[in-house]
């Protein structure tokens, strides 16, 4: 384990923002992270716990340690004779997971391919595509407390898991340090076709072509042909969460925008396309200094050469500003900003 100072983060980021942390430790082991914790406590630094920043706004030099999660591994846990559980280690990559599961026959989580990040962020916000959500397959997470270095497993409904959502972004937010995850997959292919996009894709595959396999490359062809490459196009996926509002809401839109994109939920409300919502109100496509709309996908914003995380903050404020005064209709950013204490001041 070895503790560095002052490294730039730019390069740990999908958006390419520039923030120094102010020590960086990346942990192979529990032990290791137990160690860095111990270590932060003697010093006195804050923790911040990063895995591959592709849901990250770096809106400033973060103080204290970084600990970025490389903790690997793939065991077969239990296996019944329609399932296998397999617990994964957070420092596993979590697209090349999912290849591997579909190699071994463990089926699931094609439709969440080519989702960037490590294994140990998709419990955080539940990571969610293409009409599958990580909680549908989630048997336990074992964690790490960040204060007293305790060993805890925290079972499905115990990470009260919502849209976007986890006990990771509410009660346990930068208290706990994820350490493995526990899925249970299945042995025969259940797939899950509903979703518009997917669903027009598979229209032409004679079905005895439709494998997972099959099922995760049209995931991959639709996804780049919709969302830009972190690599060319720094961005860090959709930049709000679709946002849901009482079904008399989405009716009343609807009446003035009859092509308005909605969808009704059991609850009774209506979750409409944060996408659709930016584009009607004149922002796709736009750019402001070196910050622009992505031009295929609004939700996406994209850091086109230097631009600070405070110089995205700004122009996502006024894209929030816009659609509630288009539409009344509040957006909520959905990747996480740190330092933490900036979100309040700078942001909404
Ligand atoms: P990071 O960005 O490093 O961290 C995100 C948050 O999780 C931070 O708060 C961090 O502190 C915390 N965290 C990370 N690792 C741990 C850990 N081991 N223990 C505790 N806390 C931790 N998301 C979707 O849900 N669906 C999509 O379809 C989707 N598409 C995307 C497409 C693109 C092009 C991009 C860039 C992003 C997309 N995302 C999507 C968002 C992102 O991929 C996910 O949120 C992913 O899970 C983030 O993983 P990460 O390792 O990069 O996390
Ligand atoms: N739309 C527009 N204009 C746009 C973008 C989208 O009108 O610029 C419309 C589309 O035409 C479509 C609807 O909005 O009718 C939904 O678009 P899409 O299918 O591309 O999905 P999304 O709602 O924009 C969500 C997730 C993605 C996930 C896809 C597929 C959120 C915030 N985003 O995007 O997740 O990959 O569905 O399931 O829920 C992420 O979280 O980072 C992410 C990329």
């Amino acid at each position: 384990m070895h503790i560095q100072s002052n490294i730039n983060l730019k390069p740990y980021n999908t958006l390419a923002l520039p923030a120094l942390a102010e020590q960086f430790v990346s942990v192979h082991s529990t032990e290791q992270l137990c160690q860095a914790l111990v270590v932060a406590k003697q010093q006195g630094w804050l923790v911040t716990i990063l895995g591959g920043g592709s849901n990250l706004v770096l809106a400033a030099d973060i103080s204290g340690l970084v600990i970025q999660i490389a903790i690997p591994g793939v065991e077969t846990v239990g296996e019944t004779e329609s399932s296998v559980q397999v617990k994964v280690g957070a420092g596993e990559d979590w697209h090349q997971f999912v290849q591997l599961s579909l190699q071994n026959g463990w089926y699931g989580l094609e439709n969440l391919s080519l989702i960037p990040g490590m294994v140990g962020a998709a419990p955080v916000q539940n990571i969610g595509a293409y009409g599958v959500e990580l909680a549908e397959h989630l048997v336990s997470v074992d964690i790490v407390d960040l204060q007293s270095g305790e060993q805890k497993s925290l079972n499905r409904q115990q990470c009260q898991f919502g849209y976007r959502d986890s006990i990771f972004k509410n009660a346990l937010k930068n208290r706990a340090a994820i350490v493995s995850v526990t899925l249970e997959l299945l042995k025969t292919s259940n797939l899950k076709l509903s979703y518009p996009a997917l669903q027009q894709a598979v229209e032409d595959i004679p079905e005895d072509q439709l494998t997972p396999q099959k099922v995760s490359e049209l995931v991959c062809q639709i996804r780049r042909s919709k969302l830009p490459d972190p690599a060319s196009e720094p961005n860090a996926g959709s930049f709000f969460k679709n946002p849901v509002v009482s079904t008399e809401k989405a009716q009343q839109l609807q009446q003035q925008y009859p092509e308005l994109v909605a969808y009704p939920l059991p609850d009774g409300n209506s979750k409409l396309a944060a996408g659709w919502l930016i584009e009607k109100a004149g922002w796709k496509g736009r750019r402001i200094g070196d910050i622009a709309i992505h031009h295929r996908q609004a939700l996406v914003m994209v850091n086109c050469g230097t631009a600070t995380g405070e110089e995205l903050l700004a122009v996502a404020g006024q894209v929030v500003e816009s659609v509630k005064e288009t539409f009344g209709v509040e957006l909520e950013m959905e990747p996480r900003v740190l330092p933490e204490a900036l979100r309040h001041r700078e942001y909404l």
